[in-house]
Order: structure tokens, then sequence, then C-alpha cells
């Protein structure tokens, strides 16, 4: 029963979606564990290219069965949208099922993200505004709309008319803006379990049957590691945990049935939104990087801030996510320079560390202590064998492996599916 975890290393970004889309060839069930729309997977493949924010990276896999877990929270109508356009591109969506635990992103969620937002002035975190934390904190708060609450209505009535009284006071005596309806959402959403019904399944049950058929599963993650709620730079975190540990509780499978866990690393380091970066690029290198990669949001479109990879912060990552191997992606990004650095260490107040502080603060004051390697200034986006790579490519993978302290199993020279090495076997 071989599973396998795919998540994010660093902040997200990463290039999780061409390497689900990879692996999900030899897959025949992919689930996402975790975030909602606020994810946005690209992935180039023979149907085009596509950014998912909720649909599994393996539906474009005619085999696949794709499942979103009960740890996403799901806007339905972006889910209902991103169907409807797989459907209208040729790729099937029969084959997608909705975990009915799932919670529900309401109106009142993105409305509150947004509010909350501008309420923290200067010190926002720059969500991405898709009501992410506030469905997160509902589900705690047990608050929550579940995706099968859709499918009884005058359950969904009851349950909605209680949450949307108690949101509606927030919204018109803390926020001072108008009220929502109660008919308007209920209708919506009774909408919404019509086109969803059929796709909604206690799927801890499929998963427990394609393992025991002996089929190969993969988790699908969302953000990165440094975005975690516990281990990120917490309060500039998201709200639910993309760590392969996560992926346990987000998907229903217990940690002794995942097999492999894969870190997705890009070969430098992004953020997008605010807190701290340690080896961020304010000049013309972190300029170069994100022209050269195109380094802006899939969701929002904000530019991403760009720089040297992170060996201290990828150390953390590895430790808490417990990597059997990884995949480095967008390495002929480097291609060009003649000298790169990686950072592993900080300065911290006079002191030089070699581990990530849980203080935000701390790790706003660190200063990266950089070691440098020769470029190799050679394309290598047309490059399939490892043995091929130049020299200095491969001996700065290597010395990401060193790092990571696991082999790299994928790496991956362009966005399209064929741009891929496959320099260890992930089993
Ligand atoms: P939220 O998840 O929308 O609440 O945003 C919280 C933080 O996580 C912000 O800094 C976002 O920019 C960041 N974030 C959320 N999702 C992603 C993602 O998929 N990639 C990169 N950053 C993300």
């Amino acid at each position: 029963m071989p599973v396998i975890a795919v998540v994010g290393a660093q902040w997200g970004d990463e290039g999780k979606g061409k390497v689900v889309d990879l692996l999900a060839q030899e897959a025949s069930l992919v689930v996402r564990f975790s975030g909602g729309d606020n994810a946005g997977h690209t992935v180039v493949n023979p149907y085009g290219e596509f950014g998912l924010h909720l649909v599994p990276s393996g539906i474009f896999s005619p085999h696949t069965v794709c499942i979103i877990g009960n740890g996403v929270v799901i806007n339905p109508s972006v889910l209902i949208d991103e169907m409807n356009q797989l459907d209208q591109r040729g790729v099937a969506t029969t084959r997608l099922f909705i975990s009915d635990r799932a919670n529900l992103i309401m109106p009142y969620h993105i409305l509150l993200d947004g509010l909350e937002e501008k309420s923290r002035g200067g010190k926002a975190i720059g969500t991405t505004r898709k009501g992410i934390g506030p469905a997160f904190a509902d589900k705690v708060a047990r608050l929550g709309i579940r995706a099968g609450d859709l499918l009884d209505r005058e359950m969904l009535l009851e349950r909605l008319r209680s949450v949307l009284d108690y949101k509606n006071t927030i919204l018109t005596r803390v926020y001072g803006v108008n009220p929502l309806s109660l008919d308007e959402v209920y209708s919506q959403y009774c909408q919404y379990g019509e086109r969803l019904g059929p796709h909604m399944r206690e799927t801890v049950v499929m998963l427990e049957e394609a393992l025991k058929q002996g089929k190969r599963v993969l988790r699908e993650g969302a953000q990165g590691a440094l975005l975690d709620p516990d281990f990120g730079t917490y309060p500039y975190t998201t709200s639910s945990s993309p760590l392969a540990g996560g992926g346990c509780l987000g998907a229903g499978l217990g940690p002794t049935r995942i097999n492999r866990v894969v870190g997705v690393f890009k070969s430098y380091c992004t953020r997008v939104g605010s807190g701290p970066m340690p080896t961020e690029l304010k000049d013309e290198t972190g300029d170069l990087i994100r022209g050269r990669a195109h380094e802006y949001g899939t969701t929002t479109g904000r530019p991403r801030r760009c720089g040297w990879f992170d060996a201290v912060a990828a150390r953390l990552s590895a430790q808490i996510n417990g990597f059997t191997g990884a995949a480095v992606t967008r390495l002929d990004i480097l291609d060009d320079f003649s000298r790169l650095k990686i950072c592993i260490g900080y300065k911290l107040d006079g002191r030089t560390i070699d581990y990530f502080p849980g203080n935000v603060a701390e790790v706003e004051r660190c200063q990266p202590v950089y070691e440098e390697l020769d470029g190799w200034q050679t394309p290598t986006s047309n490059i399939r064998q490892y043995e091929q790579l130049p020299l200095e490519a491969r001996q700065y993978i290597n010395r990401l492996e060193e790092i990571i302290s696991c082999p790299v199993n994928i790496i991956c020279v362009g966005p399209s599916r064929e741009q891929t090495i496959r320099k260890t076997p992930i089993f």
C-alpha cells in the first residue's frame, strides 16, 4: 500500500502542482489535504496550462481518482467554476470526489478576511482574502458548515440561521457593514449542493479500499512548511497545516500508512504576503529572479518576494516533515548566474545560529550567512538525464541533499511534464 505525501517545503509555490501531475501518472488516487482556494497549483501538460485552486493536480491522469479531503476548506463557487472549466477543456471531472466532512467557505468568511486584514493596518498578514483563516477558525469553534450539510436542506437552514445570526452581529456591530441575507445565502448554497452532491462521498472508505487493493495513493499538500501555523513565522502563516503530519488528519490516513514523504523545494526561495524571509533580495538579483521565473502569485497576481536558497529554513522543514526524498524545481532559473549563494546560518544579535527561531521578531532580525558556489551558466531546460547536467549544477544539487539529509528524487528544469529529470527512484 504505497502512499506518497507530496508537500511544500518552503513558503508555498514550490511547484507541487507539477510534481503531483507527474507522479499521478503512476497513481490510482490523489487526495488534497489542506488549505483551500488560497492555493494555486500550476500544471502544464498536453491539455494546456492550468492554475488549479481546489481540484487535485492528479485530475489530468485519465484513470486517477481525485479527492478533496476533509482538511480542505471549499469555496463551492470556486470549485464549481474550476470543474466547469476543466470539463470545457476536455478534462473529465467525473472522477472527482469531495469529502462530506470538508468545511465550506461561506460569504461571511470572505468578507471577514478582508475586514480583519484592513483592521490589522500595517500588521496585515497579507492573506489571499479568500476567507481561509475565518473558515478554519469556525471549523475549530464548531461553527462551520460542512459539505455534507448541503445534502440536508432542513438541517442546513437551521444551522445557517443560527450561524448567520451571529456573523451578522459581528459584521454590523463590529465592522459597521451590511448584514447578509439568510434567504440569499441559503438558496445559493442549496444550488451548490445540487451541483456538488453527486461528487460527495465518505472518502475514508474510498482510501481504505484503494489501499487494500495495493493501489498507489498520493497526498497533495498546499502551501508550505514555513506557513504552518505552528512551525511557520506565526502569526504570518496560513491556517491549516501544510506538513506531512497535517496531511494525515486532512486526508484521513493514519501516519503508519504513509510510505514516502517528498518535500518540494524551489532551487531558490520565494514568499508572497507579509512576514520575515531572511534571504529575501530587495535588489536587482531579486528582480532578476522574479522576472526570469515570472514569480507572481497564481491566486492573487501579487509579485512574490525572491531570494537565495535558505538551508536553515530547509532543515527545519525536513525535520518537521520527515522527508524521505525531495523534488527540486525551477533549477533552470539559476542557469545564468556565475555565482550562487546558499544561506547556511543566521546572524542574530551578534551570534551565529543554525536553527530557525520560533519567535517571529527574532526571525525578522536574522541576517543570512552565505556560502557561495559556482554557477553553471549553461541552459538546462532541455536536459533529461542527471549525468548530463553541468558539474556545477550537480554540485548544487548534492549540496541541497546534504542540507536536507535526503536524496533528491526529481529535478524540474521547466514547467512542462517532460522537463523533468528523475535522479533517484522514490521507492
Ligand atoms: P491565507 O492562507 O489566505 O490566510 O494567507 C496567509 C498567508 O499565507 C499569506 O502570507 C499568503 O500569501 C500565504 N499563502 C496562502 N496560500 C498560499 C499559497 O498557496 N502559496 C503561497 N503563499 C500562500
